[in-house]
């Protein structure tokens, strides 16, 4: 059933991608009640209206679902009392079943191994003992992360020497923690898949990401390879949204690896990072196409008008050039509405488009992304 304008979409979690949603959402003209914690943050501050209060404050989530007719989030790692409660009262979408299995990288994994998708080699552990013998398994290097609220490279440990083991143990543990063959990869892509209440799935274009200390930088779209492996990139991303049966958006995130293979490395059930790009480059960007699942609306080709590369900025070095970038013609700036820039925090990006098919190379990607601003 489509929601009519007019109808309060709950959003649960008041960050940027919530801020980018709501923004789209009221472009439908329906209206974004945002619970967060934070007061006055990135999607509070452009939402109609705002719960603050704790994820796991059973009352106001009660209050927070009265007032609402569809929930969605874009925040993942809520409390599972607190997720069973709001699905007894509203339609959540996408629902508990994949927020569950995407909170947890050895149910993530699992899940992805039964539907035939490859992803690295990885054994649960959880004691010190575990991790040696998972070491012999996989062997070194290999990544040890910890199975939960992992993110940009937080919770995680690259093992290189034997000598690694027990203090990577040490930092990461008590809890459950996994360890994953390293993947030699080649690149670093992902896709944006949508799927509707009727089952209808969509598929954005495949795009490379560059990553900087472990955070997106840079992402290029299209990824530069070949047809071939970014259309298997496409179906597989496709695959996973209808096993999951889905009704919303997900990135999912894959390593090209040097032998031309793809590798699923995690996916995320909500608008992602590397899919910033399509605010631009596409007339239907992954927030409206996110909306419109979680509304019920027909699902639009994710159609590209453009080739496009999205640079992150990032802390308060890249927003010192704030100023230089709104002077630099041809960069498009999204600012996230955050007040203080700490090192290592998301604090907008910028598109830059292309004619599509024209796509410089690293050279003319570089030049492009200079600032010629006073
Ligand atoms: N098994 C692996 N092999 C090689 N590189 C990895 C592996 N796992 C993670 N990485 C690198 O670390 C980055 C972050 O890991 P990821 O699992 O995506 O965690 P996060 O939740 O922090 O995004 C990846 O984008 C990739 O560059
Ligand atoms: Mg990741």
């Amino acid at each position: 059933m489509m929601l009519p304008p007019g109808a309060v979409i709950g959003m649960v979690g008041g960050g940027q991608l919530g801020r980018m949603s709501a923004q789209s959402a009221a472009r439908l003209g329906y209206l974004v009640h945002v619970f967060s914690p934070e007061q006055y943050g990135p999607a509070s501050q452009v939402a109609a209206r705002n719960t603050v209060a704790s994820y796991d404050d059973l009352d106001a989530l009660r209050r927070f679902a009265d007032e609402v007719d569809v929930i969605t989030f874009e925040f993942e790692n809520l409390p599972a009392a607190s997720l069973e409660l709001l699905e007894n009262l509203k339609p959540v979408r996408p629902g508990a079943r994949i927020l569950a299995i995407s909170q947890d990288r050895t149910l993530e994994k699992r899940f992805l191994n039964d539907a035939g998708i490859a992803t690295s080699h990885w054994v649960k552990v959880e004691t010190l003992a575990e991790l040696e013998a998972a070491v012999e398994v996989l062997g070194l290097p290999a990544v040890l992360k910890t199975t939960r609220l992992g993110y940009d490279g937080k919770g995680q440990a690259m093992l290189r020497d034997p000598e690694d083991l027990p203090h990577a143990f040490e930092r990461l543990s008590p809890k459950p923690l996994v360890l994953e063959g390293f993947v030699n990869f080649g690149m670093e892509i992902s896709v944006m898949v949508a799927r509707g209440v009727d089952g209808q799935v969509v598929t954005f274009d495949t795009v490379e990401n560059r990553h900087k200390h472990h955070i997106l930088d840079l992402t290029i779209a299209p990824a530069p390879v070949g047809s071939n492996l970014l259309a298997q990139a496409q179906s597989i991303a496709a695959v996973v949204a209808e096993q999951l049966e889905l009704v919303g958006l997900m990135g999912v995130e894959m390593f090209v690896t040097a032998k031309g293979e793809l590798v699923v490395n995690e996916i995320a059930p909500r608008p992602h990072n590397s899919g910033h790009w399509t605010m631009d480059a596409c007339p239907c960007s992954q927030f409206e196409m996110h909306i419109r699942a979680v509304c019920g609306l027909p699902l639009p080709p994710a159609v590209r008008h453009s080739d496009a590369v999205m640079k992150n900025l990032i802390g308060p070095d890249d927003m010192a050039l704030w100023p230089r970038i709104l002077a630099t013609p041809g960069l498009i700036p999204h600012h996230y509405g955050k007040s203080e820039a700490r090192p290592g925090r998301k604090m907008g990006h910028f598109n830059r488009l292309f004619p599509k098919g024209a796509l410089p190379g690293e050279l003319g990607i570089e030049d492009a992304l200079k600032l010629t601003g006073a």
